[in-house]
């Protein structure tokens, strides 16, 4: 019995990992953040010394993830890596960079796709990412496309960023989010483009509580 699948794919920024998590926790369905594991794919080549453009050995590195989400008591996933806590470090933009490095490679891709799909049990998945409607879940019955002005998500991250005690500046970050859309939307496997069939949502002037009820709203008219 295949799980219910709710697709949110978009560029950085555009508020679909608060969205998704909010979403997963009213349905009361499994939550799959996975742009966390191309960032653990980035950081794992990092730690081992491996090329970034060494795809063999990606790949192995992806396969092999040896990773556990922990949730706190107070809701917030811990992300242990080789036994290591890198929650923190994860969400850096460098680290978002590193991860769109090895995310162009089609053989780290293929290697998180089993992993990726083991998410959808229970009731249901709600999956945040760039291909999670075009590639990992095709069949997904509601897929949505989030966007925003580069601006707007430079500005989110910013925030976002402050909130966890992270120093960033917005030029720096709205130049990273400009670099890793084209670097996203340009590679030849899984690009980032909305599904055939996705609802496409500009967030940039809407509030994270307008996007989840939308979206709601949405599922539930399609039943
Ligand atoms: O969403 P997040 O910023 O954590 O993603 C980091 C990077 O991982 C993205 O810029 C993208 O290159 C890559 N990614 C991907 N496919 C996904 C999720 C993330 O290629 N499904």
């Amino acid at each position: 019995q295949q799980a219910a699948v709710i697709t949110v794919d978009g560029p950085g920024g555009a508020g679909k990992g608060t969205v998704s998590m909010l979403l997963a926790k009213y349905l009361g369905w499994q939550l799959l953040d996975s742009g966390a594991l191309y960032r653990l794919v980035g950081l794992a080549a990092e730690h081992h010394g491996v090329a970034f453009d060494n795809e063999a050995s990606l790949a192995v590195l992806a396969e092999h993830l040896d990773v556990q989400f922990k949730v706190s008591k107070d809701e917030l996933v811990q992300v242990i890596l080789e036994g290591e806590d890198v929650s923190k470090e994860l969400r850096t933009e460098r680290v978002g960079g590193l991860a769109s490095q090895v995310a162009a490679l089609p053989g780290v891709r293929s290697a998180l796709l089993a992993r990726q799909r083991a998410f959808a049990e229970g009731s249901g998945l709600v999956c945040d990412g760039r291909d999670m409607g075009t590639v990992v879940f095709p069949d997904a019955p509601l897929k949505i496309y989030l966007t925003a002005s580069a601006e707007e998500r430079a500005r989110r991250r910013l925030e976002q960023l402050r909130s966890k005690g992270i120093a960033a500046s917005l030029s720096d970050l709205k130049k990273d989010i400009l670099e890793r859309d084209a670097r996203d939307m340009n590679r030849e496997t899984a690009p980032l483009r909305p599904a055939e069939d996705a609802v496409e949502v500009d967030t940039t002037s809407l509030s994270i509580t307008e996007v989840v009820d939308l979206i709601l709203a949405e599922a539930k008219s399609r039943g």
